[in-house]
Order: structure tokens, then C-alpha cells, then sequence
């Protein structure tokens, strides 16, 4: 399994922080916000990333992660995303390195408090499809929102403005191959972008879709007040803790 870090985009509601550089180079804390992302990618065993960039400054993440060697990683891969075309159209950028293996996709401005490991595991066993990480939230109208039954996801609606549930869809995706000509099929939505949430809708209606409850703190940190939301939750717990796996269950 490969993975893939979407860090394009103009960050246009943070201006203007993001007015001369990305959104994905500003600080959580005490780290770039990226490399929360690419932590969540290596504490489930991925090792093989690439960065989706666009915009401004995209040079600059050259010269911040270099090869990865601040995650002890070996070699990453880097794409540019001309224009700002949505999270799907990013995704597609990704066909080539991806190579017909499944894909992990984190947004860059997703970050977690703990491991997607039995997630990535979970996945791993279900042999193809898509699954998607799920998280209770107060404020599900910001968010792709699945209405769900049981272990079943009937739908999801991008920022609903009556939300069928309390559940934000959390910006960490698995993919099989066929995520690619999905993404051929979209059409640009309201907003101008290709949506996510409509490649997710597609594997539903294949009935090739699962689903897990995220353990431990999420957070995106795209707004003013959810930066501030992300700097204050890791400066006070930290981000990206390993758990130790019991063996015995793994
Ligand atoms: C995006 C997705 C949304 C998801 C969210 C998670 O929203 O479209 O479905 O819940 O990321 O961070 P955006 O940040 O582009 O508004």
C-alpha cells in the first residue's frame, strides 16, 4: 500500500497566512503542519509517499522534507497540482506512482492524536473497495457527513446544512485502483472543485465501501479557529502517538 499527502490548494479561508506561502508549511505548534500528515502515513507501516503540491511555495516543501528524513524515510515522491481543481483532482495526479496498488490519501491539514494502523490492517484484509474513517463531531455541517446503518454507509453529503448524522467523514481515505477512473467520471460540484465526497458516493454505490470509528482526538486546521483548535490540542496531548500493538491481536 502506497500513500499519498494532499497539500495543493490556495488556502484561500486562511488568508492572509496563506497570502505568500501554503497552507500546509504553517506551524501546528510546533511542527509544519504537513508533517503531521506524513507521520500518520509512516506510524501505519506506509512507507512509500508522495506529496501532492500546488500553488505557492511549492519549492519550499523540497527544501523542508528533502528525501523524508526527518520520518527516517529513505526517498519521497513529489507532485505539482496546477490551479486549484479540488481534492479529486489532486488524487488523480497520484495514477502514475500509485501503479495499480492500493493508496492511503491523508489531507494535509488532517491531524490525529493517534495510529489509522488497524484501519490501513482492516483494509488491507478486505481486498479492494474504499474505506473511510469516521469521527462524532459538534459541528458535522463543516464536513462530508455519511448518513449510516449500522455497519453500512447509505450516503454521504458534502457540508449538509441538516446533517443525517454526527459523523464527519475525517480527510484519511483508502483507495483500490479504480479510485482513478472514478475521479474520470466527476463532475465539478457547486463550489468549482471535483469532490471527494463524490468519489466515496461511487464506492457506495458499488457496495464497495467500509467504514471505521477513528480512536483518539481529529482535527483539520484549514480555518482560523480550528489552526488554533490543532495547536492547542497537540501542544497540549501530542499528535501521532504510536500505540504499541499487542501482538497477539495484530
Ligand atoms: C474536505 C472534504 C470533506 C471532509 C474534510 C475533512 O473538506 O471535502 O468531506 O470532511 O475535508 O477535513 P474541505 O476541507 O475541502 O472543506
Amino acid at each position: 500500500m502506497k500513500g499519498v499527502v494532499l497539500a495543493g490548494g490556495l488556502g484561500s479561508r486562511l488568508r492572509p497566512l496563506t497570502a505568500v506561502t501554503n497552507k500546509h508549511l504553517l506551524p501546528v505548534y510546533n511542527q509544519p503542519m504537513i508533517y503531521y500528515p506524513i507521520q500518520t502515513l509512516v506510524n501505519a507501516g506506509i512507507e512509500d509517499i508522495m506529496i501532492v503540491t500546488g500553488g505557492n511555495s511549492a519549492g519550499d516543501f523540497l527544501k523542508l522534507l528533502g528525501n523524508g528524513k526527518a520520518f527516517g524515510l529513505k526517498h519521497l515522491n513529489y507532485t505539482y497540482q496546477e490551479g486549484e481543481g479540488g481534492i479529486a483532482d489532486a488524487l488523480a495526479l497520484a495514477e502514475h506512482f500509485a501503479a495499480g496498488q492500493p493508496l492511503c490519501i491523508v489531507l494535509g491539514d488532517n491531524i490525529i492524536e493517534g495510529n489509522i494502523h488497524r484501519a490501513v490492517r482492516a483494509y488491507r484484509h478486505q481486498g479492494g473497495g474504499a474505506k473511510i474513517l469516521l469521527k462524532k463531531v459538534t459541528d458535522p455541517q463543516r464536513f462530508g457527513v455519511p448518513e449510516i446503518e449500522g455497519k453500512r454507509v447509505l450516503r454521504i453529503e458534502e457540508k449538509p446544512s441538516a446533517p443525517k448524522s454526527d459523523y464527519a467523514v475525517i480527510g484519511v481515505y483508502m483507495y483500490d485502483a479504480q479510485v482513478f477512473d472514478i475521479v474520470r467520471t466527476l463532475k465539478p460540484s457547486a463550489r468549482g472543485e471535483l469532490e471527494i465526497t463524490d468519489v466515496n458516493n461511487a464506492y457506495i454505490e458499488r457496495d464497495e465501501m467500509t467504514w471505521d470509528e477513528l480512536d483518539g482526538w481529529w482535527t483539520d486546521a484549514g480555518t482560523f479557529e480550528s489552526l488554533l483548535h490543532a495547536s492547542n490540542l497537540v501542544a497540549e496531548t501530542g499528535a501521532n502517538k504510536v500505540e504499541v500493538i499487542d501482538a497477539a491481536k495484530a
